[in-house]
């Protein structure tokens, strides 16, 4: 090795040892006779202090050496002197007084800092990703992400899972995103297409009798991207034979507790995991993966509103549309005249986004003989203010955000205010993990555009005992024995228990609008292995890349991937997508039909 210890490592039991180090200059300060370097390497930071008297060869090439040069030194550790210790290093009490250096390499002035956690534009960052992976914070995220993975390993290893791989070339799985195709040179005009998840293989290894598999599975969809997704991604996933919805979720809760408390050090919020209905969950906070970390909740206000002098909401709830009421406590605080005005402004500009046709709201006054602001103050009588302010438990200088459409929008609605309204109020501390279940989804939802059912996780989730017979007559009532696992607002984990009985999973294909013909030709061979002998089986999920950063604190999927895909899908760093050579083309007999104009050739 270049070095016999790390950066992170030198301690005052050490002084007096001679050492050799090898990194970066983090940073270097030249006081004329004395030069100080600062080197990093992954493990942390150790000053080096470089004597024009003593060591005057190695003083003439440290002032040589500028950022990111890559450095070898040889000295001996010392005790700083006595009040220029360091307390933000872990390394901090002592300093290598350097008789040797080298430069092992030098550095041109990189585009951003390394050497503090600045704001880097997204764009820089992604293109010189193997820079930005450099800077601690970036790194440690994944270093977390390798902790996480190991232990993972282990936990499900002690409990008899085996990991199977499972191949990357396949048949198309449909989890609600479009493929991703491959095209094969050896049958010309056909394609594989990347798993979107490894579900129909997994299920296969049940029937093999595997019976506890897990795999790190990379899944690939091609959607549009957002900061909680990528186009190729990394779950934990799983599948288990001769088990029950509350196996698994036994399971994943007691990794979902250790990964919290023993690799990311943080204690879930909530222990055990709270359970909520899907109804439940969307009434209360319109969203299925709610964020529990604040307990802003929306209220059901129907009947006071749909007797107020508000046409849009009598209206509404004579249509059975729900009136909601979102609390937002004290954030009218302060607030009056042309700055409470804008502030509304600009939430009903959020909603409106999300598809309200309006934002009604009261801001409470702050003292007893204040008056109550806002558009639809005056539509409501004394006693239905009162009644109201009593049912949402109101106090003063409170915002009401109202709210009614028809439910979906109202859910909608909710859910970007509760997230809005938590903001404005401070009431998220990354720090915090809360994670909670939700269950009894619907099994479908209704498709107006395609006039069918779209499973609302996929076609091989099985229903609830009880609601079986609803396939027949209401399937839109019909519950699946599907659980997902949500933290912070993202949904981190989603399972279900699965058909093992080839007679219901057939009768799934019409309902999403299948023909059986086309269903055996992309599932036939699931429907053949369901004859052999099929346990019942049920498995999970989950996005590692979510997991690590939620637990990592962090806000964007991309600081916990190695090297991610912009918004656009694209690698700025190694300029992918790219177009192909026409000889690749040819080999494949494709020809290119392009409505667009294909970008340049980097
Ligand atoms: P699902 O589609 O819910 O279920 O995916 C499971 C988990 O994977 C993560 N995830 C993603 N992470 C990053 N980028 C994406 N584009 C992305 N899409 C999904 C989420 C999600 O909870 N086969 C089923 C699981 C099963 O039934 O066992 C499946 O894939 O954290
Ligand atoms: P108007 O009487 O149309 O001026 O509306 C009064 C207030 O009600 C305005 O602040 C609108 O934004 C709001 N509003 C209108 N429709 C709705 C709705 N469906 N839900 C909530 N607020 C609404």
């Amino acid at each position: 090795m270049l070095k016999t210890q790390n950066c992170g490592e030198l301690r005052p039991q050490h002084s007096g040892q001679n050492v050799t180090l090898a990194g970066w200059v983090n940073r270097r300060r030249d006081q004329g006779g004395l030069i100080f370097i600062d080197l990093r390497d992954r493990w942390g930071i150790t000053q080096v202090v470089i004597n024009k008297e003593n060591a005057p060869a190695a003083h003439a090439i440290a002032s040589e050496a500028r950022s990111e040069y890559v450095l070898q030194v040889s000295g001996s550790v010392e005790m700083r002197p006595a009040g220029t210790a360091n307390p933000d290093l872990a390394t901090g009490e002592i300093e290598v007084h350097a008789s040797a250096l080298r430069i092992l390499n030098e550095a041109k002035t990189p585009p951003f800092y390394i050497n503090v956690d600045d704001k880097v534009d997204e764009t820089t960052r992604m293109r010189y990703r193997y820079l930005d992976l450099r800077r601690p914070r970036i790194q440690g995220n994944i270093v977390l992400r390798h902790r996480l993975v190991k232990f993972i390993r282990d936990y499900l290893d002690a409990r008899g899972f085996i990991e199977v791989e499972t191949p990357i070339l396949f048949k198309t799985t449909p989890e609600g995103a479009r493929d991703f195709l491959v095209p094969s040179r050896l049958m010309p005009g056909t394609f594989y297409a990347l798993p979107q998840s490894p579900q129909q293989l997994k299920q296969l290894l049940m029937v093999a009798g595997i019976e506890r598999y897990f795999q790190l599975a990379r899944c690939f969809r091609d959607e549009d991207l957002r900061g909680d997704r990528q186009p190729e991604f990394t779950q934990l996933d799983l599948e288990m034979s001769f088990v029950q919805r509350e196996d698994i979720m036994e399971l994943i809760e007691g990794l979902m507790i250790a990964l919290s408390e023993q690799v990311a050090g943080k204690t879930p919020l909530f222990k055990p995991f709270p359970r909520l209905k899907y109804q439940d969950a969307m009434e209360k906070y319109g969203s299925d993966k709610p964020d529990l970390r604040y307990d802003l909740a929306a209220v059901d206000v129907s009947e006071i509103a749909g007797k107020s002098g508000f046409p849009v909401f009598v209206n509404n709830v004579a249509e059975g549309k729900p009136v909601k009421v979102l609390r937002a406590p004290g954030l009218g605080k302060g607030l009056s005249g042309e700055k409470l005005k804008k502030q509304m402004a600009d939430m009903e500009t959020l909603v409106r986004s999300a598809g309200a046709k309006g934002l009604a709201w009261m801001a409470l006054p702050e003292s007893e003989n204040g008056e109550v602001k806002g558009p639809v103050g005056n539509k409501f009588t004394v006693e239905q203010k009162l009644a109201l302010f009593d049912k949402v438990g109101a106090q003063p200088g409170d915002i009401l955000f109202f709210t009614s459409d028809k439910r979906e929008i109202v859910w909608a609605v909710i859910d970007v205010l509760r997230r809005k309204v938590a903001e404005q109020l401070n009431l998220i501390d990354p720090e915090q993990v809360a994670f909670c279940w939700v269950i009894d989804f619907p099994m479908f939802y209704w498709n107006e555009e395609e006039q069918r059912w779209d499973p609302s996780q996929h076609m091989f989730t099985s229903p609830l005992p009880e609601d079986i017979p609803l396939l027949d007559s209401d399937p839109g009532a019909a519950r699946g024995s599907q659980y997902d696992l949500a933290c912070n607002g993202y949904e981190v984990a989603g399972g279900s228990i699965r058909i093992h009985d080839r007679a219901l999973q057939e009768k799934m294909f019409p309902l999403i609008g299948m023909t059986l013909e086309h269903a055996k030709e992309q599932f036939g061979h699931m429907l053949e292995a369901f004859e052999y002998g099929t346990p019942p089986h049920g498995g999970i999920a989950s996005g590692i890349d979510r997991l690590v950063m939620v637990l990592a604190g962090e806000p964007n999927i991309r600081e916990v991937i190695a090297f991610p895909k912009t918004a656009t899908g694209s690698d700025i760093m190694a300029h992918c997508p790219s177009p192909a050579e026409q000889k690749q083309l040819d080999e494949l007999q494709i020809a290119l039909a392009l409505k667009e104009k294909a970008p340049e050739k980097k």
